[in-house]
């Protein structure tokens, strides 16, 4: 079924928007408060440099299914769907600018006003979460007197295209994110989208707008965490490329899942000390890596967070459940969450922990002689009773993976707080009204 779309905003993701659209088959109308960019979509030249752009909007002019207006109005009324792909640009202070997507809101509001058929609104711009619901949604039912979800509705589906390939990456993106209030409202998407081979995730509108902003900030981790290892490799004659080749070939640990869930800070034998070397000898060689080094103040500012959380609660009597810095090990070097009960500690709660792997009658050798020498007054609050530690808390923290849903459920009263740090699966989380996480 081929539809009819109006398309606001013709800059790159615009008019690579407009000619795809076109080229799949539905008539296109773009629109543009630029006349210079109105008139060269509407010659069939491409308003951007881009590869095979001139191709496509040659070949949608050809065929009739690609023009470009000025007149937003008429691009309202003789389309069923308007995508909105204007500029979101900082401010000085590094604030978004939702100037245009507000003008172009009030305009298409008012087109609908006398257009008497359902419209369906769809956000592309990149906007922070929430932006959708309280900024566009209000503009289009204050400026066409109609109602969302009644005279039209309102979708958010992000762009994940690059510059550069931008066509092949709208045609084969690695995936379509679609954000309704309603999954009903998604039905044109659907139809518009469903030559588009990629896996489609239907989900809220702030989920969908938040995703955006995920991905770039970890491609921006990405690049400048590329960029300060090989900086680093540079200054010590390593070879960068080669450690490269090997770093990505792991798809266990490294390029994977691995270590992207929300979760607790992190600790053990390694990782801080690892860190902490490498960050030392990047001084030595007089090199400043500020995404490397912030590494250890911001895990720091996770156990902050914990803490604030516990204090928070206004209760002093504090159950942990977990002490080893993960579940399945008894090492306690730099745990974060002994680190956290000493914390706990010196602002004058009492507290009490259980850990099923770290039981002193159970310890021995290094580690035994860690708790006796490094954190004595820990190893006197242990108990490998999960229930009595359970009971003496007003609050309980979750901090292992270990702690078994069913057990905990028998154990916890309605009256208890519970915070859980590792963001136990939902399926694993005991059943609590009152259970939250620091990142989750
Ligand atoms: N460029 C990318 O690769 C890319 C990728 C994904 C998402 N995004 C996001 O998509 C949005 C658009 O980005 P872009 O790079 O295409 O921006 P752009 O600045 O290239 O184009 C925006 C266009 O909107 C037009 N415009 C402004 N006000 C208008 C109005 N009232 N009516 C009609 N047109 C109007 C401008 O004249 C301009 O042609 C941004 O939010 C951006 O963050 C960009």
């Amino acid at each position: 079924m081929s539809l009819s779309i109006s398309l606001f905003g013709l800059g790159y993701v615009g008019s690579v928007s407009a000619a795809c659209f076109a080229h799949m088959g539905h008539r296109v109308i773009g629109v543009d408060v630029s006349p210079a960019k109105v008139e060269m979509l509407s010659s069939g030249r491409s308003p951007i440099i881009e590869a095979s752009m001139s191709e496509l909007v040659a070949e949608g002019h050809a065929s009739g299914k690609l023009e470009a207006t000025t007149d937003a109005a008429r691009a309202v009324r003789e389309s069923d769907i308007s995508f909105v792909c204007v500029g979101t640009p900082s401010l000085r202070s590094g604030k978004l600018d939702l100037s245009h997507i507000e003008k172009v809101a009030g305009e298409i509001g008012e087109a609908l006003r006398g257009k008497g058929k359902h419209h369906t609104v769809v956000l592309r711009s990149t906007v922070l979460p929430g932006t959708t619901e309280s900024v566009l949604i209000p503009i289009l039912e204050k400026a066409s007197g109609l109602r969302h979800g009644v005279n039209f509705t309102v979708c958010y589906n992000p762009e994940f295209m690059r510059e550069g390939s931008a066509v092949s990456d709208f045609l084969k993106p690695p995936y379509t994110i679609l954000g309704a209030i309603d999954r009903q409202h998604l039905a044109p998407l659907h139809e518009l989208y469903k030559e588009v081979a990629s896996p489609v995730f239907e989900t809220s509108i702030p989920v969908a707008e938040m995703v955006k902003y995920v991905s770039n900030v970890y491609h921006a981790v990405k690049v400048g965490f590329a960029n300060e290892i090989g900086t680093l490799c540079k200054h010590l004659g390593v070879d960068s490329q080669a450690v490269t080749e090997i770093f990505i070939s792991d798809r266990k640990l490294n390029i994977s899942p691995a270590y992207l869930s929300p979760g607790f800070a992190f600790g053990g034998s390694c990782l801080p000390k690892d860190l902490r070397a490498i960050t030392h000898r990047a001084k030595e060689l007089d090199l400043t890596l500020p995404l490397l080094e912030s590494l250890t103040p911001s895990n720091a500012e996770h156990v902050n967070r914990a803490v604030e959380a516990v204090l928070r609660t206004n209760r002093r009597k504090i159950a942990v459940l977990g002490l080893s810095f993960k579940a399945g090990t008894d090492d306690l070097r730099e745990s974060p969450q002994v680190q956290l009960i000493k914390r706990l500690l010196g602002e004058g709660c009492q507290v009490k922990v259980w850990d099923k792997d770290v039981s002193l009658g159970r310890l021995a050798g290094s580690n035994r002689q860690y708790i006796e020498e490094v954190i004595p007054h820990i190893g006197s609050l242990l108990s490998a009773d999960l229930e009595e530690v359970v009971r003496s808390g007003e609050v309980v923290i979750v901090g292992t993976k270990a702690a078994d849903k069913s057990q905990l459920a028998t154990c916890l009263t309605p009256t208890q707080i519970v915070i859980d740090l590792v963001n136990l699966d939902r399926s694993r989380r005991a059943e609590h009204d009152a259970c939250e996480g620091i990142c989750w």
